[in-house]
């Protein structure tokens, strides 16, 4: 058996022993997602938001002297950098634990781009989840194409899938995230698409020095604020593996929902719970 070919791989995953040990809610788990989830119990969670490495870092464009204003954080990172088809491996082998650790009837969320949509939509059909939506987030100050000789690049995705059928779908109360409204006046339909800037301002989470941003790929509050207030009820539990900042923890807080973070660098599991303490003041 070739253990390199994804869909071997997965056979391999599937006939293991999994423990049954519970996640603990609340906490963030330092370390490597797959090794983390393979731990837990089978369908314990009932949503998922996962924002993972896009695999874009040797896709960066230098701005030493950046005139063009904004603010831009180009994504260069080690754990955002894989070689040969080393991420369609890491794509099946986290996405095969998450479909696994899902609840049935439950929505995994997975932020990408165009560098990764690719292998996120054919792993998850491959773990046969069903795919509902292509969330874009239209970035209203992305940046300016520099290069001059593709489209300005101003879109990022988020791709909702669901385990089986029976999921939850708050059509009403998330009229309230459409900016536009019916003819009367009446809040309208969310449309799969929503604006919002880059994040900045308050929002952004800094470096001890306090001017830099910590994180290259902090998401919106408001983005994931709309996904799981769509899709969970209160009370649920949210699963955050690629927990970053802590953004999935501070919406879920605000929600209402239960949350489970994982995270691999120290450096961000503290920013994000330093975060999550000064947001509950
Ligand atoms: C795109 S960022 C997530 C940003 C987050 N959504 C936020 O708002 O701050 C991806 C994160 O996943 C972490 N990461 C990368 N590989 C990982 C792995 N195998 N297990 C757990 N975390 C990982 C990185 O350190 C990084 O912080």
């Amino acid at each position: 058996m070739d253990a390199r070919n994804p869909r071997t791989h997965r056979k391999m995953e599937a006939s293991r022993i999994i423990p049954a040990t519970p996640p603990v809610v609340g906490k963030i788990r330092r370390g490597d997602c797959v090794s983390v989830m393979s731990e837990w119990e089978t369908e314990c969670v009932d949503a998922i938001y996962a924002d993972p490495p896009y695999n874009a870092s040797r896709a960066g464009v230098s701005l030493p002297n950046n005139k063009t204003g904004g603010a831009y954080y180009k994504i260069n990172e080690a754990w955002d950098s894989f070689q040969g088809d080393d991420y369609v491996q890491f794509t099946y082998k986290w996405i095969g634990q998450a479909a696994r650790v899902l609840k049935r009837g439950g929505s995994l969320f997975i932020s990408c781009s165009m560098h990764n949509i690719g292998e996120v939509i054919i792993a998850a059909k491959e773990m046969q989840l069903k795919q509902n939506n292509i969330i874009v987030w239209r970035k209203t100050n992305a940046m300016p194409s520099i290069a001059k000789r593709t489209f300005t690049y101003t879109t990022e995705y988020t791709c909702w899938f669901v385990k089986g059928t029976g999921w939850v779908f708050n059509y009403h109360d998330i009229k309230k995230y459409n900016p536009q409204k019916t003819k009367d006046g009446k809040p309208k339909q969310m449309p799969d698409f929503v604006e919002l800037p880059i994040v900045q301002g308050r929002e952004r989470v800094r470096g001890d020095n306090g001017n830099r941003a910590l994180h290259p790929a902090q998401k919106p509050e408001k983005l994931i604020e709309v996904l799981l207030a769509a899709t969970t009820k209160l009370g649920d539990i949210v699963l955050d593996p690629f927990m970053g900042t802590g953004t999935t923890a501070i919406v879920a807080e605000k929600l209402n929902r239960k949350w489970i973070g994982i995270e691999m660098e120290s450096i961000y599991v503290s920013a994000a719970e330093k975060r999550i303490c000064a947001a509950r003041k």
